[in-house]
Parts: structure tokens; C-alpha cells; sequence
């Protein structure tokens, strides 16, 4: 993990409330304080790094710190893009008579499960893409770890289904699954009128378009993977707390991470209770710590671990999530004489 900030991706995840938002906050801070240039992004729907910065962020790329910006992506908003780019593509593909049931296929896209991961993906994916000619450094603080994963497991699905695709010799049938993939969930290539449908462009010609559309996709999906799962270019961090639960979702979200490849730097064991923490109640929460801290060392010892205490107050504003950063520069040997609050001690 002491090579954290030397990688390009950071991934932030874990169960929901464990401190991933805080973290991912702190390093993004801590790394643009180095003078590295740092785009902090938030995929989860439930955005909070506002909250955290105490500055409101949105949809747009946000000044946060000395060479830092925070981005909170819109899944509804990169939903509409997506349909609107789709729609466009589709149309150049087709005649015009057909453009009204183009348009309501893709009204019905809209409301399709899936379409938002769909959309959120393909937006980190590009995010993933540019990030290196305009960033240092990209931290993505992401959604609780089951859809996190979810999501890291699309590029693999999206990229397989479009090699079939392309591999595939019958022309309509390969429309039929483009149509598929664009929200249309039958195969009436006739009735639709697709492909014959215009007689102005020979089919070869449509054909080598709709497979450079497919091709695209499928070159970015697969880039977007191979950075993934690339240990030097990408970094996972798991956060959790010294409880039943977040052990159990971070075994299993290691297992995952396994499956797919995903480099993991380490775990961050945050809230932990600090030494001085006095009474009767919080020596009882403290057995229970303990007993859970030693399993999770047992369970992990593999894994870098860094831990955190509890502050006595929620993390807003930059100067605690300052503090925050130091304390785990400190526990990574990074930033010596930095340590601020916060630190139990180093694995
Ligand atoms: N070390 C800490 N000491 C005190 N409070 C903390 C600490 N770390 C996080 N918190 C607080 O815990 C709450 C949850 O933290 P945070 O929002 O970072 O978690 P999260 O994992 O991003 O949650 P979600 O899954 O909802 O996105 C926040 O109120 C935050 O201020
Ligand atoms: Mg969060």
C-alpha cells in the first residue's frame, strides 16, 4: 500500500456507512497536497462528498483543494446522454420513416433496469480513459460494496457479449443484439424496417458502421478493464469497521475482487474506539472491538491494514479530513512527523 499514491485509479469501497466517502475524501486531499492532480469521483447514487467538503459539488468537475476537483456523477443525467447518443446512432442507421419508433423504443429504454449501471459505467469507463492526459490521479469513492462489484463485473459481461457479437456472421441477428443493447428487447428486424429498410446505402456500408459502433464500445469496455486490472496502474481500498457485518461483506468482496483480478492495496479498519474512551459500556464495546480486530487480523493477514479511531465528532470540512489524511501517511511511513489525531496503530 505505500506505493498507494504512485498508482492512477484508487477504488474506495465497502459496506454502506463504514467511512468510504471520509477516506476517499482524505486521500484525495493528501494527494493533491503532494501536488498530485486529483479528480475525486463519486458513483454513488447517494452522493455525499458535498457533504463532506462542505462545497457543493453535482454533475460537474468542482474545485476542492490545491490541485484537486470532486465529481458527482448523475446516473439519471448520464442515462439521458447515453439514450441521446444511442438514438443518434441508431438514426444515422436507419431511414427516416423509422425515426418515431426509434424514439419510443428508447423512451422505453429509459425505464429499463439496468440502463443507469449501464449509463455509470460507460461514464467511468471514459472517465478511466482520459483521466491519464488531465490527472494524476483518479480516486472513484464508490457505491456499498455489492453494487460496486456489480458494476466491475459489467466490463467483463459487456465485453463478451459484444466479441460473440462481432464474431457473429448473420447480419441481422448482430442487429437484433445491437437492437437489444439499445433498450429493444425483441428481434422484429423486418417489421422495424432496419437494415433494407433504406435503400440509399448499400448494406456493407451500414454494416461496417453498426460494427465500428460495437467495436468502440467494445475497445473501451476492454480498456477500461485492462486499467482495472492493472496492479500498476490501480488500487483497491476496502474500509470497514471492527464489526460482524463489514468482516463478512469484505471477505466476500475480496473473494470477488479475486475472481475478476482486481489489484487490492489494503483495508482501512476505521472507527476504531480510541484508548482514552472511558465507562462501562465502551469497555464492553471495547471486548467486542477487540475480539473483532483479531479476527479481522487473522482473516486478513495478508492485507496491508491501517487503522483509524473514532473521532469524537462526524468528518466534515477539510480540516478534519486533513487530519484523517496524515493519520494514514502516517501508519503508510509516507509523511513522517505528520501524524495528527486519530491513529490506534500500525499493523
Ligand atoms: N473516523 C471517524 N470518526 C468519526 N466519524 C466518522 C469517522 N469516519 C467516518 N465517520 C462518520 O461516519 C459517517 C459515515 O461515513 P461516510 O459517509 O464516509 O461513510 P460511507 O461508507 O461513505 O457511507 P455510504 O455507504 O452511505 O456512502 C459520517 O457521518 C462520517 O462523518
Ligand atoms: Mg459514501
Amino acid at each position: 500500500m505505500d506505493e498507494l499514491f504512485d498508482r492512477r485509479i484508487i477504488f474506495v469501497g465497502g459496506k454502506g456507512g463504514v467511512g468510504k466517502t471520509t477516506i476517499a475524501g482524505a486521500l484525495a486531499l493528501m494527494a493533491g497536497e503532494r501536488g498530485r492532480s486529483t479528480l475525486l469521483v463519486s458513483t454513488d447514487p447517494a452522493h455525499s462528498l458535498g457533504d463532506v467538503f462542505d462545497i457543493r459539488v453535482g454533475n460537474k468537475e468542482t474545485p476542492l483543494g490545491p490541485n484537486l476537483s470532486g465529481l458527482e456523477i448523475d446516473p439519471e443525467a448520464e442515462a439521458e446522454r447515453h439514450i441521446a447518443t444511442v438514438k443518434m446512432s441508431m438514426k444515422s442507421l436507419v431511414a427516416p420513416k423509422m425515426y418515431g419508433d426509434i424514439d419510443r423504443q428508447l423512451e422505453l429504454a429509459r425505464h429499463s433496469p439496468g440502463i443507469m449501471e449501464a449509463a455509470l459505467l460507460e461514464r467511468m469507463a471514459d472517465l478511466m480513459a482520459d483521466a491519464k492526459s488531465r490527472f494524476d490521479l483518479l480516486i472513484f469513492d464508490t457505491a456499498p460494496s455489492g453494487h460496486t462489484i456489480r458494476l466491475l463485473s459489467l466490463p467483463e459481461v459487456l465485453s463478451a457479449w459484444s466479441d460473440g457479437m462481432l464474431d457473429r456472421q448473420d447480419r441481422s441477428r448482430r442487429l437484433g443484439e445491437l437492437l437489444k443493447v439499445f433498450g429493444r428487447d425483441h428481434s422484429r428486424e423486418d417489421e422495424f424496417g432496419m437494415i433494407g429498410g433504406s435503400k440509399e446505402e448499400p448494406d456493407d456500408s451500414r454494416d461496417g458502421r453498426i460494427q465500428e459502433i460495437l467495436l468502440t464500445r467494445r475497445r473501451k469496455f476492454h480498456r477500461a478493464r485492462a486499467l482495472l486490472t492493472d496492479p500498476v496502474v490501480t488500487a483497491f481500498l476496502l474500509v470497514l469497521t471492527a464489526e460482524r457485518l463489514p468482516i463478512l461483506e469484505s471477505k466476500k468482496t475480496l473473494d470477488l475482487l479475486g475472481k475478476f483480478n482486481v489489484p487490492v492495496a489494503g483495508m482501512i479498519v476505521n472507527r476504531l474506539l480510541p484508548p482514552n474512551a472511558e465507562g462501562d459500556f465502551l469497555r464492553e464495546r471495547r471486548i467486542q472491538e477487540r475480539e473483532y480486530r483479531d479476527e479481522i487480523d487473522r482473516t486478513f493477514s495478508g492485507l496491508r491494514r491501517i487503522y483509524l479511531d473514532l473521532l469524537p465528532h462526524d468528518v466534515h470540512g477539510v480540516e478534519t479530513l486533513l487530519k484523517i489524511g496524515q493519520a494514514i501517511m502516517g501508519q503508510l511511513g509516507v509523511d513522517s512527523g505528520a501524524v495528527g489525531a486519530g491513529v490506534a496503530e500500525v499493523s
